[in-house]
Formats: structure tokens, C-alpha cells, sequence
């Protein structure tokens, strides 16, 4: 139920906070430590390589998911949009492990692979908020978001979960194969939840980001670069689907190839700034734009904050910035549905699961 909440989506943003803690606690050991099922363990670390497999928002999370899995156990990661995956699969590697991303774990796209992969003979996992789904029934281990319900068709607390969940697969991952992470993620991801409870607390700031940016446009762009660039993928993906706005996400760096073309004066650029090693070219970036005309908003990171920055989030491990960066993002997209006199629950033309191809 929504009790007091004006919508399912603000409810749900507002749960992303506990939904981390509870990640925490379930996938907790006895040392305190995070833990998976042996079983997935042995079954990440015997893949040569592991295929992500998702659509819309979670193929977003799995963009995310590949970078914790490279960095951390370093064992190479492509991710894939279920739909082209089944009618353009590309070699497959010796040992591979397919990984399904899935909030309803019932995406149609996404089971067509799973059935094609499976007949190979290849090894299955799903990630999933919904136990018992067609998804994690049909593939040999299930790793759950415990998420609780996702009601707003706009996928916010699952994109979360997703990516605390990937990142404690890929730690658990790195463990077995005697690596150890540069810091603590227990406490970390308790860092994180923590950063989201401020973000929680600060929703009139993002409501006038969204009144004085986004009330009236036609488009809206998001850049960033390296995990930003993901996370602004995500955020583009937010508020089109909730307000109409025509909404991309763009690698900073890839602007000048054309998209640069698109500029005109007061467009909307949010731009992503969390992660140092690549801050002043982001930065470069954005000046690039507004030297076109664009209508800044930077959303950078305490520590890396400049003075014309229009939102700071809390200081968090760069790496798990993602799950801190797109709360911003999902709130303005909120308010921006909201002014818009949009159903921001049941945006026009979609459906919470997708069982079609
Ligand atoms: C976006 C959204 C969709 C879903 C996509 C995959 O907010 O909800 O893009 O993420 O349809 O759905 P699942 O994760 O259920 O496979």
C-alpha cells in the first residue's frame, strides 16, 4: 500500500535506503562478512567469461554490474539487451555463465535467451525481485533483491537493489579467487544507504532542478563519463518514460561526434560528475555545450564540488557512486512528470512486466 504517499514511485524511492540494509542483512554470514551460495561462487569462478542479459532499466544496472565484476574479480563481463542477444548472438566463449537481470524476472526478451542458452547447456543464474518467477525457476541459481513489491512501473528501488547485489556478487566473486577489495563493503554499502537517506531529505531542492530546467522543454540530455555515463543512460531512461521528455544519455566524450549538433540555446544538460579520473573531462565537456547555448545542471560529488555546481551528493566509494548518483535523477524525473500534469504510477503505453517479445 502507498499510505500516505501521493504515488508508488515516490514511496519507492523513498525505501531504496532500507532495501540496501536489508540487502546487507540477507546476504550477511556469520563473521559478517557478504556471502553467496558456494554454488554461485564456483559457478562465476569457473566461467572464462559471463554474459549480463537484461532489458531497459536492468540492462542499465548490468552496465553497472560489469565494471564491479572486471574490477574486483576480473573475470571479463559483456552485457546485452535480451532482445538483440536472441537474433544476434555473438561467440560465445568456452566456459561461459549467463547472469538474467530481471525485477519481475518474467521479461519475455530475457527468457528467450535463458531458452536458447539453456538448450547449449550453458549455466544460468537470475537476479530477480520476485521469487518463484519464470526467470529464476528456469535457471540453475537464483540470487534475489528483496526489494519488496515493485508497484511504479518506473523501476527505482530494483535498480538499486540490482546494483548492490551485483556489486556483493562480484566481491564474493573476487574473495574466492583470493583477491581482496582496496575497502570494507559491508560498511560501505552502509555508507550508501546512509547518503540516500540525506538525498531522501532533500527532494524540494530536486523539485526546483526540475521546475527550472525541465518544466517546458522538448528534450533533455544526460552526459557523463565512465559509471556517470551509465547512470545519466539511466536517468535519460527516468524521465522519458514518466514525462515524455525526450530524454538521452550521452558519453561525454562522444558529444563531439555529432550528437554536439543537437545543441541549441537553454537545452536542458544534466551533467554526471562523481568519479575524479575523469572530472576535468566531463567538465571540458560542459563547457563544450554551453559554449553552444545549453542550460547547465552538474550534479558532482562532495570532494570534487565546484562552485557553479547545482547539486552535491554525499562522498561515497567512487565505485559505488551509481547507486548515490541516480537518486538525484530519479526524484527530478519524478517532479518533472509531476509538473507535467503526467501518471507518473502508469506512464501511457507500458506495462509493469513485459511478457511479450
Ligand atoms: C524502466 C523499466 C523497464 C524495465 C524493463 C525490464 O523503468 O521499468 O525498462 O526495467 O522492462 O524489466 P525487468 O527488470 O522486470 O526484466
Amino acid at each position: 500500500e502507498k499510505g500516505t504517499y501521493p504515488h508508488y514511485m515516490l514511496k519507492e524511492i523513498d525505501e531504496q535506503p532500507v532495501v540496501i540494509r536489508r540487502i546487507i542483512e540477507k546476504y550477511r554470514n556469520d563473521d559478517g562478512g557478504l556471502t553467496v551460495d558456494q554454488d554461485i561462487i564456483n559457478a562465476v569462478n569457473d566461467a572464462d567469461r559471463i554474459y549480463i542479459i537484461a532489458a531497459g532499466t536492468s540492462y542499465h544496472a548490468g552496465l553497472v554490474g560489469k565494471q564491479f565484476i572486471e574490477n574486483w574479480a576480473k573475470i571479463p563481463v559483456e552485457v546485452h539487451i535480451s532482445s538483440e542477444f536472441s537474433y544476434n548472438m555473438p561467440l560465445l566463449s568456452e566456459k561461459p555463465l549467463f547472469i538474467f537481470i530481471s525485477q519481475s524476472g518474467e521479461t519475455a526478451d530475457s527468457r528467450a535467451v535463458l531458452v536458447q542458452v539453456k538448450e547449449f547447456g550453458h549455466k544460468c543464474l537470475t537476479i530477480t525481485n520476485v521469487p518463484g518467477s519464470t526467470l529464476s525457476r528456469e535457471s540453475d541459481y537464483t540470487l534475489l533483491l528483496h526489494a519488496g513489491p515493485e508497484i511504479a512501473v518506473a523501476s527505482t528501488k530494483a535498480y538499486t537493489a540490482q546494483l548492490a547485489v551485483l556489486s556483493i556478487l562480484a566481491a564474493v566473486a573476487a574473495y574466492g579467487k583470493g583477491r581482496s577489495l582496496e575497502f570494507d563493503l559491508t560498511k560501505e554499502l552502509g555508507i550508501v544507504a546512509n547518503a540516500m537517506d540525506v538525498l531522501c531529505g532533500q527532494k524540494e531542492e530536486m523539485e526546483a532542478i526540475a521546475s527550472e530546467y525541465l518544466s517546458t522543454t522538448r528534450n533533455a540530455f544526460f552526459i557523463g563519463r565512465s559509471v556517470d555515463y551509465y547512470v545519466g543512460l539511466e536517468g535519460a531512461l527516468k524521465l522519458k518514460e514518466i514525462s515524455y521528455i525526450q530524454a538521452e544519455g550521452f558519453a561525454g566524450g562522444e558529444l563531439k561526434h555529432g550528437t554536439i549538433a543537437l545543441i541549441e540555446n537553454g537545452t536542458p544538460i544534466i551533467a554526471l560528475a562523481t568519479q575524479e579520473h575523469v572530472n576535468l573531462s566531463i567538465r571540458g565537456n560542459v563547457k563544450e555545450v554551453v559554449a553552444r547555448g545549453a542550460n547547465p545542471c552538474i550534479i558532482s560529488m562532495k570532494g570534487l564540488e565546484e562552485e557553479d555546481d547545482r547539486f552535491v551528493i554525499p562522498s561515497i566509494q567512487p565505485q559505488l557512486a551509481p547507486l548515490v548518483a541516480v537518486v538525484p535523477l530519479q526524484i527530478i524525473s519524478y517532479y518533472a512528470a509531476l509538473h507535467r500534469g503526467c501518471d507518473v504510477d502508469k506512464p501511457r503505453n507500458l506495462a509493469k512486466s513485459v511478457t511479450v517479445e
